[in-house]
C-alpha cells in the first residue's frame, strides 16, 4: 500500500517520457480521487503539515455537477478530516438544502488541505503547494459549476486580486468550467445581511444547473 504513491509517480514519469518520444496513443487520463489522495500521501510539502491532525482531502459525490471550494480546514475540520463540518459547515449544508440538493450530491474541498495556525488564511506559498491537487480533483470530477466560497478561494482558484464584493454574483471560468464566487459561510455567521446576496448567487447556480441537464 505504501508503495502506491511511488508506483503512480513512476507511471506518470514513464508516460511523459513516452509522449516526449512522440508515441501516439498515449492520451492524458485523469487520476481517480483515490489516486490523487494516494499521491498526497502523508504530505510534508509545506509547513502547514506541522500543526495538522488530519489532511482534509475533500468529500462528496465523485461525479458531482456542483463543487464548493473553501479556504482551508478549521479546528473541527482538522479534527474530523472532513471539510465544512463546523458552524460554517452547518450553514453551508442549509445553503445546499435551499438549492434543493443534499450534501452528498455535491463535492466540497478547500484551497489548502491542512489547517493553518490560528485559522489564518493560507499563505501564497502554501496555497501554491496545495492547489495542484485541487486542480486534479476538479479535472477528475468535472463539475459543471464551481462555487468559490469567499475571497481566498476566489483569489487562488481564479488567480485574481479582485475583491469578493465585486466578483460575487458574476460568472467566471476555470478551464472551461463555470465559476461563481460568493461570500464565505463564516462571513455570513458574522454578517447575516449578506445571506440575501449569497442566496441570489446560489439561485443563479441552481438555475444554470437546471437548464444544463
Ligand atoms: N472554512 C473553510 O474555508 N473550509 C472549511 O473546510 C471549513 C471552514
Amino acid at each position: 500500500m505504501s508503495e502506491l504513491p511511488k508506483i503512480i509517480q513512476d507511471l506518470k514519469r514513464n508516460l511523459k517520457y513516452q509522449q516526449k518520444l512522440g508515441m501516439k496513443g498515449v492520451t492524458k487520463t485523469s487520476n481517480t480521487l483515490e489516486q490523487i489522495r494516494a499521491e498526497i500521501g502523508d504530505c510534508k510539502r509545506c509547513p502547514l503539515c506541522e500543526g495538522r491532525k488530519n489532511i482534509v482531502f475533500g468529500v462528496g459525490n465523485p461525479n458531482a455537477e456542483l463543487m464548493f471550494v473553501g479556504e482551508a480546514p478549521g479546528r473541527d475540520e482538522d479534527a474530523q478530516g472532513e471539510p465544512f463540518v463546523g458552524r460554517a459547515g452547518q450553514l453551508l449544508n442549509n445553503i445546499i438544502k435551499a438549492m434543493e440538493m443534499e450534501r452528498s450530491d455535491v463535492y466540497i474541498a478547500n484551497i489548502a488541505k491542512c489547517r493553518p495556525p490560528e485559522n489564518r488564511a493560507p499563505l501564497p506559498n502554501e496555497a501554491a503547494t496545495c492547489i495542484p491537487f485541487l486542480h486534479q480533483q476538479i479535472e477528475t470530477i468535472k463539475p459543471k459549476v464551481i462555487v468559490c466560497l469567499g475571497s481566498v478561494a476566489t483569489k487562488y482558484l481564479l488567480e485574481t486580486e479582485r475583491s469578493i464584493s465585486t466578483s460575487r454574483g458574476q460568472w467566471f471560468e476555470f478551464k472551461g468550467i463555470k465559476v461563481m464566487p460568493t461570500y464565505h459561510p463564516a462571513y455570513l455567521l458574522r454578517n447575516p445581511d449578506a445571506k440575501k446576496p449569497v442566496w441570489e448567487d446560489m439561485q443563479k447556480v441552481r438555475d444554470y444547473l437546471k437548464s444544463n441537464i
